[in-house]
């Protein structure tokens, strides 16, 4: 089966910050979850160029777009790297395939007779590149998002007309009540089309940077159009002489909740006016919030992805925002909250079962795994189908709490077991077996499922284990017998110093 997965693309007007990563570290946990369970997986992630979010932005530098966008587009591409996303391709707007294949489906939509020639008027606001209601303003005529001011605007422009799609998105809402998820959003969603939709542009006049009309050279197509199609025109050239498009299309969208009109009404419309299938579903993510507040380069509170790597490692970022904020809400992070669950889950629960576990392999049996009946422990049993489950539904706090549930009762059955004060009697011999393979299985089980959210720990751990293997298919607790030779591990989770208070 064919699991296509894909993030927003990401607007070059600034440096990426962790509310970049966030989306794109949760795709990759999807894309390298689904190869696990031997899923034919694409996973396409990248940067949005053109309109007037880069383009101003450049002018304010006193840059050309195209340099700004190079420039910026280079960082993302640092940060997917960083994170260790496993992403297949990432696309540039840009990218000249990418503008012909736009030009190509705007085409259709022309032809297919859902545009005409009108006259917008209203309020605009350029860096969300985004005609606003009057219910969307706040104080007279500023953009609720960015508090800017918006001047009111009037062009001749090239029209898509969406209020053709009235009926068949209600349609499509009613026959796939999982197509947009979380639940809230759907209902936002479809309620915002039950107001009944209005037409939009779809192209700019007195914009530059941007994919030119292809019937109307004067225009340049309006920046989301062709931000949106970059789901589907990647496919046709991600690999250089092949076109994937039916091998993968339809998509599964992430996005964050402020995208969500475009890809939850104007994208499924607009794939219907070109004749092209619509997505498979579209989950929702909520914020990542810094004392409260949106992280966002406007209210000046991002926290840099980078250096939360240089002081935590990857895998803890990959880790900590999953556990810490539920996915699909909205929820605060925080450098104390780093910390806490650094040393308190990660260090102590985690790395300290694998490291006594190990270790107590190496004294009472040579380093080699004996081979036994797994102990009864019901967290650990069918724990792969649960965390499949849970995933099936992106929901990756949900998974992660299931595995946690089961790294906790492997510390609990150590602990109540005390296989150290039964190694001192020969007699014990069967139940310290028992008691090591049911550690190793349980470690082995547990490793596997978390590789997906912290894949370079789980790598190291399995290695130490013998058991490099990633398959899902192997992964339930007590699949596999004894008789592997444990190796050495450095720390997992090296203590870190805590800020001074
Ligand atoms: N370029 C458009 C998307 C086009 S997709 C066809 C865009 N870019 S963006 O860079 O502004 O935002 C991209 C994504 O990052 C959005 O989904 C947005 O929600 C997400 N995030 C930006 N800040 C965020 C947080 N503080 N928290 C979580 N995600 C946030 O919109």
């Amino acid at each position: 089966m064919s699991y296509y997965v894909t993030t927003p693309i990401y607007y070059v007007n600034a440096e990426p910050h962790l509310g970049h990563a966030y989306t794109t570290i949760a795709a990759d946990i999807l894309a390298r979850h689904m190869r696990q369970r031997g899923e034919d997986v694409f996973f396409l992630t990248g940067t949005d160029e053109h309109g007037e979010p880069v383009a101003q932005a450049a002018e304010r530098l006193g840059v050309g777009p195209r340099e700004l966008a190079d420039k910026n587009s280079e960082r993302f591409r640092d940060l997917v790297q960083r994170i260790n996303a496993t992403n297949d391709f990432f696309i540039r707007t840009s990218d000249p395939e990418h503008e012909a294949k736009v030009q190509e489906v705007v085409q259709k939509i022309h032809d297919n007779g859902y545009v005409f020639e009108g006259t917008y008027e209203g309020y605009y606001c350029p860096r969300c590149a985004d005609f606003k209601t009057d219910a969307e303003l706040v104080d007279g005529n500023k953009c609720a998002i960015h508090l800017i001011e918006l001047e009111r605007e009037k062009e001749d422009n090239w029209f898509f007309q969406l209020s053709a799609f009235q009926e068949p998105l209600e349609k499509l809402y009613a026959d796939n009540p999982q197509w947009v998820t979380p639940e809230s959003r759907y209902n936002e969603a479809l309620s915002f089309i039950k107001q009944g939709l209005n037409d939009i542009s779809l192209s700019r006049a007195r914009l530059r940077w941007g994919v030119p009309v292809p019937w109307d050279e004067s225009q340049v197509i309006y920046v989301w159009i062709d931000a949106l199609l970059n789901y589907y025109t990647a496919l046709s050239y991600a690999r250089p002489g092949e076109d994937l498009t039916d091998r993968y299309w339809p998509a599964r969208h992430l996005i964050g909740k402020d995208i969500l009109k475009f890809h939850a009404v104007i994208w499924p419309a607009m794939l219907m006016a070109a004749g092209i299938e619509v997505p498979k579903s579209i989950f929702i993510h909520g914020y990542l919030l810094m004392d409260e507040h949106k992280m966002s380069k406007s209210l000046g509170n991002v926290i840099d992805p980078f250096e939360v790597m240089d002081r935590f490692g990857t895998d803890t970022l990959r880790y900590y925002i999953f556990r810490e904020v539920r996915f699909g809400n909205d929820g605060s992070i925080s450098a104390a909250g780093f910390e806490e669950r650094y040393n308190s889950e990660l260090a102590n629960e985690y790395g300290n079962l694998a490291s006594r576990s190990l270790a107590m392999i190496g004294r009472y049996r040579d380093g080699v795994v004996p081979d036994a009946t797994p102990a009864e422990l019901d967290e650990l049993r069918g724990l792969p189908g649960r965390v499949s489950e849970r995933l099936d539904a992106v929901d990756l706090t949900g998974a992660l709490e299931e595995i946690w549930e089961a790294v906790r009762r492997l510390n609990r059955y150590v602990q109540d077991e005390e296989p150290w004060k039964l190694a001192k009697d020969e007699a014990n011999a069967q139940r310290i077996d028992q008691i090591l393979y049911s550690l190793a299985e349980g470690l082995r089980s547990v490793s596997v499922l978390l590789s997906a959210y912290m894949p370079d720990t789980a790598d190291r751990l399995l290695q130490a284990l013998g058991q490099p293997d990633l398959g899902l298919d192997s992964a339930e607790y007590g699949a596999r017998p004894g008789g592997a030779q444990v190796g050495d591990l450095a720390p997992l989770f090296p203590r870190i110093e805590t800020a001074a208070a």
